[in-house]
């Protein structure tokens, strides 16, 4: 077997169905699904064996990711373009960059599992589940209507825990009537409507 087969080999496994995978290289963002799952990181395996598409980022919206998304990236600009304010409960983050990142807060709504993968650190894979007291996944994607008021799931994901410094710890408010009042420190309080019947809960992972 030639070097190229056992690579291939090692770094693919056949997965039960069609998956989500973006991931951003030199100011490109690709748009891939997949049918194998591919080793974090490896873009010439995810352009052969997936089915990419080039993502112009004026060209892109706020999406709902129905189910498991992968994402590759090395900065926390593109990352904030693909990711920040999508609704996502099932997501993998694999940071493939060297230059260690800052902090900076993106905002996700419904999130469930947090999968955390990067190439150096004390603790290069970590996960994280959210604790929520509403078990059905498709019900976290949409707004609760619950004795007429609102319930939203909002997490706070700084991006300093790709340095893999640390343990990926979270941690929840819940009853947040109002974010900006909340937290008014938080770069993207002023997003969040202040309608007096909302409520939301309100994740930080760091
Ligand atoms: C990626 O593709 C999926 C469909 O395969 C789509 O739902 C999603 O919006 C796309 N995301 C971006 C950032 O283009
Ligand atoms: C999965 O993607 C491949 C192309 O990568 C496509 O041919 C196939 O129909 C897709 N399967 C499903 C179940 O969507
Ligand atoms: C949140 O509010 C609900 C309804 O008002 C209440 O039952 C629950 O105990 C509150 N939770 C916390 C953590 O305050
Ligand atoms: C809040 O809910 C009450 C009824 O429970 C309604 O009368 C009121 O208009 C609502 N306020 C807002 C800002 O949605």
């Amino acid at each position: 077997l030639s070097k190229r087969r056992r690579h291939l080999a090692a770094c693919f496994v056949r997965s039960q169905k069609n998956h989500t995978l973006i991931f951003t290289k030199e100011n490109t963002i690709r748009n891939c699904s997949c049918s194998v799952v591919i080793c974090d990181c490896d873009y010439c395996l995810a352009n052969l064996m997936c089915n990419c598409k080039t993502v112009l980022p004026s060209t892109m919206e706020k999406t709902t990711y129905n189910s498991h998304l992968t994402i590759w990236f090395t900065d926390t600009s593109l990352l904030e373009m693909v990711l920040s304010f999508t609704r996502v409960w099932d997501l993998k983050l694999s940071f493939c960059g060297t230059t260690p990142l800052p902090t900076e807060y993106l905002a996700i709504w419904g999130l469930q599992n947090l999968q955390v993968n990067m190439v150096r650190g004390q603790f290069p894979e970590q996960s994280v589940t959210i604790p929520s007291s509403n078990n059905d996944k498709e019900d976290l994607l949409e707004v609760h209507n619950k004795d007429r008021q609102m319930l939203a799931h909002i997490s706070f994901l700084d991006t300093s825990l790709f340095n893999g410094d640390s343990l990926l710890k979270s941690y929840s408010v819940e009853n947040v009537s109002s974010i900006m009042k909340h937290f008014p420190s938080l770069l993207y309080s002023d997003v969040f409507s202040t309608s007096d019947n909302e409520s939301y809960v309100v994740t930080f992972i760091y």
